[in-house]
């Protein structure tokens, strides 16, 4: 890719996701590993930011632990979240830099699907607004939908995550929906975010998308740092992304 003034490449952040160092606490009850400690970690390994998903069910990060990461962490807390009256009550009160707004359902084993604000408009709209008029940064998490895009544009989000699950599962086409999508996206004056399934081996064509400005990668990298730790895992992962932003991929 050349670099022109006219099309300048946008910085590209790394939300880190820990919501697997508490799902490994969480099995024997006790405090060990921490997840703010992995998220200090991150961060001084170079995450731009950390994401934590309070589920309904507490299965992994517990209120306690977004509550310590928001006071001991000085990077951009982005707390993916349902949009129930329960987690917007919470999310006041935390203000957290951004709220990431997923579909959740018990049984799922992760965010299977994009948020359907297109058929909710009616009920996300208020939730947004509420959010938004606290300072807090709303992000829906959506398929590369059009419909989807326009609604997330419609009801005032600043952000659209686009899930990039079935990209990382290999269906065929979805690149360019991503593609599509990343572009509609900006065009309406949402910023672009990206996230799900994520891996050195299919961050590059994502990372490369040029409207999109951070990812949000979770399970690959805690996994990983199994094997490598969790600082050269992030480095590796931020130098893929960086070489496919910079066009060296
Ligand atoms: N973005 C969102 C909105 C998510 O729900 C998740 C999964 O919790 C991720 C990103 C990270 O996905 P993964 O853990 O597969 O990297």
């Amino acid at each position: 890719m050349t670099l022109s003034p006219a099309f300048p490449v946008r910085a590209l952040r790394l939300g880190v996701n820990i919501d697997h160092v508490a799902t490994v606490r969480n099995a024997r009850g006790g405090t060990h590993p921490d997840p703010v400690a992995a998220a200090m970690a991150a961060v001084a390994a170079g995450a731009d930011g950390i994401t934590a998903h309070l589920r309904e069910d507490r299965r992994h990060i517990r209120d306690a632990d977004l509550a310590r990461l928001r006071a001991e962490i000085a990077a951009p807390l982005n707390m993916e979240m349902a949009a129930t009256d329960e987690m917007v009550a919470i999310a006041l009160d935390l203000r957290p830099h951004a709220c990431c707004i997923v579909p959740e359902r018990r049984a799922e084993v992760t965010t299977e699907g994009g948020l359907d604000v297109a058929g909710q408009a009616a009920a996300l709209a208020p939730r947004v607004r509420a959010l938004r008029e606290a300072g807090i940064r709303v992000s829906l998490f959506v398929d590369p939908d059009p419909a989807q895009i326009a609604a997330s544009a419609e009801i005032g989000a600043a952000v659209v995550e686009l899930h990039t699950g079935a990209y990382a599962e290999g269906r065929v086409g979805e690149y360019e929906r991503l593609r599509r999508a990343a572009a509609q996206a900006d065009a309406a004056g949402l910023e672009v975010h990206a996230g799900h399934g994520l891996t050195y081996g299919n961050v590059g064509p994502i990372a490369a998308l040029p409207q999109v400005v951070e990812l949000n990668i979770g399970h690959f990298l805690i996994g990983q740092a199994i094997f490598d730790g969790l600082a050269a895992t992030i480095g590796r992962m931020r130098a893929c992304m960086d070489a496919a932003r910079n066009g060296a991929d």
